[in-house]
């Protein structure tokens, strides 16, 4: 077989799917992976119509590409993926191109970068996103790094990414770390919206009494209205399906604890470490929720000592789950808006200075986050390239006017049933005070100053000031 195009290592559900994909669009490719089972599993696939070759170890993975090579690393975050460049660094030569298509940390990307570039070789950090069937047919990938780098593998990415009006949902975002920041954005955005669309579903089962039936409707029929997204297509589907053990719902046997990778967290880290200092207060609260949900033993036995309202609706329940509709869509858009505000503040921070429509435009396809939304905060970022906040962005700041009553209603109810929405507070108490041009922060200074003599400034005079309060 001729020499291969690309190289990819980690032959998981991602990596697998990927070669299979880049195959699918004539390109050749060379796999290899740890595990000798998913070698093997590749060499079957060779036999079939894909240009795929299959290597058992890294050294004769490099022999098989085309030089300069381009190697793929689709592994789990963290030390496998310095464990796989410690290989490969001997076996690579100047001008090689290293994509680390993993969920990496921004900061152990800039770290490798260092270490690679000691010996002239190109790197790419690059978020994947999209999942199993992203990588199978077409995910949204988010790549940055090396200029030169990308330019080699554009047309390789470029087919195999997902289509959005007929645009890869890929681009090249700028240099060093900004592809694995700017997935982590798109993750804490997930971690958001998947937190508010889990309390709709709350606020409807419990607080309602919906059946799953019910509960598949409106999320289907939200998903073929302004709701439209991949999230809330498949919460529709998730309410249909039943579990084959017991003949019931398999949703309702799923035990109430979400898990996380950490993602999201990282967001949220990095949104309030002092170097950034950004609010992003639903995608705090989705973090903060997951963690609630593993206190499954203590909340069970806090169930049994702490009550709290009982749950009355006697309105017209249609009208209340359109409401709740708009409400989310309000929501989302306003979650959107801190991801993006953060990704704003880091392009400074961190001198990325990617393009904020792109960002927006190669979302539209493939990846978790995808929606129909995207399309009109691509057009606002392309109207206004510094715009602050999608708030203020004249279209998408009147859409969520438009439907902040029924967001307070919603949670007006929520209360009242003693039903959790932190998610839906959050993006309210966020357009609250976002849009308040002076908020109670004058007495917290008058605070750190009574008791620590931190000084505070004023709104009449320039300058910083101390008092002896007492
Ligand atoms: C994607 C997903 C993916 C993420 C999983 C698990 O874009 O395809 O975001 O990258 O790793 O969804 O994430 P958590 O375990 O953090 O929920």
């Amino acid at each position: 077989m001729d020499l291969c195009d690309i190289g990819l290592i980690g032959l998981g559900v991602m990596g697998r799917n990927l070669v299979l994909n880049i195959a699918d669009h004539g390109f050749s490719v060379a796999g290899y992976d740890l595990k000798k089972e998913n070698i093997d599993r590749l060499k079957h696939e060779k036999n079939a119509d894909h240009a795929v070759a299959a290597a058992d170890s890294i050294l004769k993975l490099s022999g098989l590409l085309k030089k300069p090579r381009a190697i793929i690393i689709l592994v789990p975050a963290g030390d496998a993926v310095d464990s796989v460049i410690d290989e490969l660094l001997p076996v690579l030569d100047e001008d090689d191109l290293i994509i680390d298509g993993g969920n990496s940390h921004f900061t152990d990307t800039n770290h490798r970068i260092d270490i690679v570039s000691k010996k002239g070789i190109k790197y790419l950090g690059m978020g994947v996103s999209g999942g199993e069937t992203g990588a199978r047919y077409g995910p949204s990938m988010m790549p940055g790094g090396s200029k030169e780098g990308f330019e080699r593998v554009r047309p390789i990415l470029e087919s195999a990414a997902a289509k959005a009006t007929d645009e890869p949902c890929v681009a090249y975002l700028g240099q060093s770390s900004v592809g694995h920041y700017v997935k982590m954005i798109h993750n804490g955005i997930e971690y958001g919206i998947m937190q508010l669309l889990a309390e709709s579903y709350d606020l409807m089962h419990r607080g309602l009494g919906y059946s799953a039936r019910q509960l598949a409707k409106i999320f289907d029929r939200w998903n073929h209205e302004e709701l439209n997204s991949y999230l809330v297509e498949i919460t529709a589907d998730i309410f249909t399906k039943m579990d084959n053990d017991t003949g019931n719902l398999l949703v309702d046997k799923i035990l109430d604890c979400a898990d996380q990778k950490g993602t999201g967290m990282w967001m949220a880290c990095d949104a309030l470490s002092l170097n950034q200092q950004v609010p992003i207060p639903t995608i705090n609260q989705a973090v903060q929720m997951r963690n609630m949900s593993m206190q499954k033993r203590e909340r069970k036995a806090a169930s049994e000592t702490l009550s709290g309202p009982s749950i009355h609706f006697d309105g017209d329940k249609d009208q209340w789950t359109d409401q709740l509709g708009r409400a989310l869509y309000a929501a989302m858009i306003i979650t959107y808006g801190q991801g993006m505000a953060q990704l704003r503040k880091a392009n400074k921070t961190y001198k990325y200075n990617t393009d904020l429509s792109t960002v927006a435009r190669i979302w539209r396809g493939g990846c978790i986050i995808r929606s129909g939304l995207l399309e009109n905060i691509m057009d606002a970022f392309n109207e206004n390239t510094d715009l602050s906040n999608l708030l203020l962005d004249p279209d998408l700041s009147r859409r969520v006017a438009d439907r902040q009553s029924d967001l307070r209603d919603i949670i007006k109810t929520a209360v009242l049933w003693g039903l959790p929405v932190p998610g839906f507070m959050a993006c309210l108490a966020y357009f609250d005070a976002y849009r308040c041009a002076r908020l109670p922060a004058n007495l917290i200074q008058a605070q750190r100053d009574y008791f620590g003599a931190h000084t505070y400034q004023r709104i009449d005079s320039e300058g910083v000031f101390h008092t002896a309060w007492t």
